[in-house]
């Protein structure tokens, strides 16, 4: 088996300041007993930190990490700043997060900090700053805060926020001219005439100017990766273990590859469960179907794409081990999910899955949510499946090569464009790009996801970039020049980066010859049959131009064109519609596609390809038969 140099792991997230000091040590000797080897702690413990202002207690930490690391545990430690305590709100009373109806959010529950408040951020500084001088050297890897973004918390609009985005504007503009200029203000009188005039775009009495909305979000994102660096300045003079984030599902507010570029390793907290009820946007069908599996390709595109904020080093830092709290409904994982993602995570290149969280609590909001643990402290349901995987990965203890098929381009800044200006209800980038994974999954290929900074894809043997809204001219160049087959569209270069559709039309790719005259958006009802099968659904562009047709609707006006390695799709397809263009792909790239069962899906790692079954029921396949709920791998 190839060793990319990482051990995989198991891990859990623990509390010790929930707990009598004497169940610790227990605790850590149940948890090396089971298989774990990682522990993440401290990252809501601020009012036990610092019961008051400048107060410090920190002994008991000192010696909950002593007690871990003596049983042979390796602490994660996050630092406390998603939990200000309450005296933070004396001390800084306009600390707080505004939400867009200009209400602040309040305090008593977590997350309530506005990114952009100075005081704050230099709170935040300091306690990590202290934690990382006392801990520095007892602690095997960092977490900063914890899921920045959660509970909808990038955006605010308060006082600090705006003045924070006007000093921002300037910055970016130079000259208010410029701005005007830029942003087309004289539409409607909006000129303005210095910076201080610029409001935030909320509140508005109809909709505001979309440029001014995606400058707002490109500050907004830019002002997660100043709180982020500001901790891991402090962390880096005192540790030199890694610094990770736990990033959450569908939370696309900030760009994660910003904020991941000055981490070590990306984590991410993994939900399967409550996901499919609240995130996934499946169909009521599938959300029967999997109520007790999770969608089958929602986290793999998450560890796909965290890999790439991860620089190629992730982790799982949460997992669901049972039913959690927050969904609409919460059903226990069927017997053999939580093997079944903890697999999937480690084929999909993670270095440590770790459990959320070691023992339910029986206080507070999380009562019910599940922990490998019961609260009386006796194992939960998932436990025995977390110590098989344990006992499996002694066979397979290192995180192997990834090897992809095909580059799938994900670029935060799409996302909000499309979120500003979606021209049809329902119509969001994230969709778009996941119908695109699901379609190349379905087909058991391997995906990696890149960043929208990626020049290189000679790794690759096709490229699909869809919905790029605005698309930089080094990726531009990049994509036409790239020695594979590249799909683009719909919205490819639609908009400038200041949000002006450009002239000549889009996408003006050199090497294709075609031009979007129109674009429409459809009624859910209203699809428009493809010649030949699927269909274009909810958005769809009217093409001219000389390159070959190579999908078309029912009446014969072209849909799709390909001109050597450049294709472009001017519509959003279905299921029927993507597998078709999937095909043509393959076909291009010389590469060769399966058709999997439903809820099946493989991956292949340098040495093994594993299968995964996501039913509640038994299937067939190449592989042999599968039982509900299982995975199984081979060597290559
Ligand atoms: C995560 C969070 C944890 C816990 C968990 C419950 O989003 O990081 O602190 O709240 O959800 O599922």
């Amino acid at each position: 088996m190839t060793s990319v140099g990482f051990p995989r792991a198991l891990g859990t997230c623990y509390y010790p300041e929930h707990w009598p000091q004497e169940v610790w040590a227990k605790d850590a000797q149940m948890m090396v007993e089971s298989g774990l080897t990682w522990v993440r702690i401290g990252e809501f413990a601020w009012s036990r930190l610092e019961p008051k202002p400048g107060v410090l207690e920190l002994e008991w930490l000192e010696e909950a990490i002593k007690t871990l690391t003596s049983a042979g545990l390796k602490v994660v430690l996050g630092t406390p700043t998603a939990t200000p305590p309450r005296w933070m709100l004396d001390k800084h009373p306009d600390m707080l997060a505004v939400d867009a109806e200009g209400r602040p959010r309040g305090f008593g529950s977590r997350r309530h900090y506005c990114f952009s408040h100075a005081g704050y951020r230099e709170e935040s500084r300091r306690i990590t700053g202290i934690l990382a001088e006392v801990f520095g050297s007892s602690v095997a890897a960092w977490q900063t805060d914890n899921e920045y973004g959660c509970h909808d918390t990038t955006l605010s609009y308060s006082d600090a926020a705006l003045e924070a985005f006007q000093d921002w504007l300037e910055a970016r503009y130079g000259t208010i001219e410029a701005l005007n200029a830029a942003w087309g203000n004289v539409f409607w009188s909006m000129e303005y005439d210095r910076f201080d005039q610029i409001g935030l775009p909320n509140l508005t009495v109809t909709e505001p100017n979309p440029a001014h909305v995606q400058a707002f979000r490109r500050f907004s994102s830019d002002q997660v990766v100043a709180f982020n660096r500001a901790q891991v300045e402090e962390i880096r003079k005192w540790s030199d273990a890694p610094i990770s984030h736990n990033y959450m599902g569908r939370v696309t507010d900030f760009d994660h590859y910003d904020v991941g570029a000055d981490l070590d390793i990306a984590t991410w907290d993994s939900y399967p469960l409550g996901f499919l009820e609240d995130r996934v946007g499946a169909s009521s069908e599938r959300q029967k179907a999997f109520s007790r599996q999770g969608d089958p390709d929602f986290q793999t595109f998450h560890h796909d794409l965290y890999r790439a904020v991860g620089k190629g080093r992730w982790w799982i830092m949460e997992q669901q081990p049972g039913p959690v709290n927050w969904a609409p409904y919460n059903p226990a994982p069927l017997a053999g999910m939580v093997r079944l993602w903890s697999w999937e995570a480690f084929a999909h290149g993670a270095e440590a899955v770790c459990y959320f969280r070691w023992r339910q609590a029986p206080f507070a909001q999380e009562q019910m949510h599940s922990g490998l643990l019961r609260p009386d402290s006796a194992p939960a349901a998932g436990l025995a499946e977390v110590r098989q995987v344990a006992s499996e990965l002694a066979a397979a203890p290192h995180v192997e090569a990834n090897v992809a098929d095909v580059a799938l381009v994900f670029d935060y800044d799409a996302e909000w464009a499309w979120a500003v200006q979606p021209h049809g209800q329902g119509l969001s980038y994230f969709d778009l790009v996941f119908e695109h994974y699901r379609a190349l999954r379905r087909a058991g290929l391997n995906v990696d996801i890149v960043a929208p900074t990626t020049r290189d894809f000679t790794a690759y043997k096709a490229v699909f970039a869809p919905g790029l809204m605005h698309l930089s001219d080094d990726l531009r160049h990049a994509l036409e020049t790239a020695d594979c087959p590249c799909v683009l569209g719909p919205r490819t270069g639609a908009r400038t980066l200041d949000f002006e559709i450009p002239v000549p039309l889009p996408p003006a790719l050199s090497g294709l010859d075609v031009t979007v005259t129109q674009v429409q958006t459809l009624r859910p009802d209203r699809p428009v049959a493809l010649a030949g099968g699927g269909h274009a659904v909810g958005y769809i562009e009217t093409l001219d131009g000389s390159a070959a047709t190579i999908l078309e609707d029912t009446s014969g006006a072209c849909v799709a064109v390909q001109t050597q390695n450049l294709i472009y799709c001017g519509a959003w397809l279905d299921e029927a519609g993507l597998d078709r263009l999937v095909a043509l792909v393959a076909d291009s790239a010389d590469v060769s596609i399966r058709s999997l069962p439903d809820g099946v899906r493989v991956r292949r790692t340098a040495t093994q390809e594993f299968w995964f079954n996501h039913n509640a029921h038994s299937v067939d396949t190449e592989a042999g038969p599968m039982a509900p709920a299982s995975v199984i791998w081979r060597d290559l």
